[in-house]
């Protein structure tokens, strides 16, 4: 077992080629992000490494975290504490925990603890008190927020925007908005950062993203894109998955409809609808998060 917290970071850029990026004159390339790690993926490793280097600084021995019965973020943080040796405690939104739930099966199988808590505990997530108590509780524990978004996490995504050659737009999805501001901080003021917005009425999120990012706060080369949520957080139409199906299939683009899906599909869109000027490059970054296809397997509602 590895005693550094490292991965490979180099992950693959695919270019994307298909008569309607053609006609448009575009050039379409996806940061493969998900291929960054078999399990600790997309931006949850971006997000990570930098706050494992705190925990590690501020001689933190475990790492707790929040999240929903289905969350990517649980499924990482339990996947790295398996590689690095780290004890893992996910407090996670119950009340109750469903034994057959493919991404909670998976963190107990990667040794996370986990500790399911009421909806209106969970609510309590992000407060002082709160969170001084679970640090009484578990004084070990690095506490790392829902999602994993902090300053430490910022650092991780704006090194992956300084890793990427040289494009005009990159575009991601956006969660809690960690990713997003990650990325305006690692870009150029000449390329233009979009966000996605996953879920409804997301627009209070472009004061949370200025709050995070000293750049965004300053700079105008950004826009968090708030119509393509299709339905709000976790839902989707049938015409998304079936674009996600065919982005596989023709182009060997794994997609989920949760979170890259919703992007790439969103981009589509504004390809049609002449967003970008004719000769743009840009990069959409594939942000993970394919182990959430097994939730919505066994939700059935793929
Ligand atoms: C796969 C995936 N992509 C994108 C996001 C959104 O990232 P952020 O919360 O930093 O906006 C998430 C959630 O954290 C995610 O799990």
């Amino acid at each position: 077992m590895p005693n550094s917290f490292t991965v490979h970071e180099n992950s693959p850029l695919q270019p994307i080629k298909c008569d309607l990026l053609t006609a448009k004159k575009l050039f379409l390339t996806v940061k493969r992000d998900d291929l960054l790690h078999p399990l600790i993926s997309g931006n949850k490793w971006r997000k990570l490494k930098y706050n494992l280097a705190q925990m590690k600084a501020r001689n933190k021995t475990e790492l707790l975290t929040f999240g929903g019965a289905f969350s990517n973020h649980i499924h990482a943080c339990a996947a790295a504490g398996h590689y690095f040796n780290i004890k893992t405690h996910g407090i996670i939104r119950g009340p109750h925990l469903d034994a057959n739930n493919p991404t909670l099966q998976f963190a107990q199988q990667y040794g996370m603890q986990l500790h399911p808590v009421t909806r209106v505990e969970y609510q309590q997530r992000d407060n002082a008190n709160y969170i001084a108590a679970l640090q009484a509780r578990f004084p070990n524990a690095y506490i790392l927020p829902e999602g994993g978004t902090n300053q430490f996490a910022l650092a991780g995504c704006a090194e992956l925007a300084q890793s990427l050659p040289k494009h005009d737009y990159l575009i991601c999805p956006t969660g809690s908005g960690g990713t997003l501001a990650g990325l305006i901080e690692g870009s150029p003021a000449s390329t233009q950062v979009l966000g996605v917005a996953v879920l409804k009425q997301a627009d209070y999120l472009r004061e949370h993203i200025t709050a995070l990012s000293a750049k965004a706060a300053q700079q105008s080369n950004w826009h968090l894109l708030c119509d393509f949520h299709d339905g709000g957080y976790g839902k989707f139409s049938a015409d998304l998955w079936q674009f996600c199906q065919h982005m596989s299939t023709q182009h060997h683009l794994p997609l989920e409809p949760i979170y890259s899906g919703k992007m790439m599909y969103a981009l589509w869109q504004l390809i049609a609808q002449d967003y970008f000027a004719p000769g743009s490059k840009i990069i959409a970054l594939h942000t993970g998060g394919l182990q959430g296809l097994a939730g919505l397997k066994y939700r059935k509602v793929i």
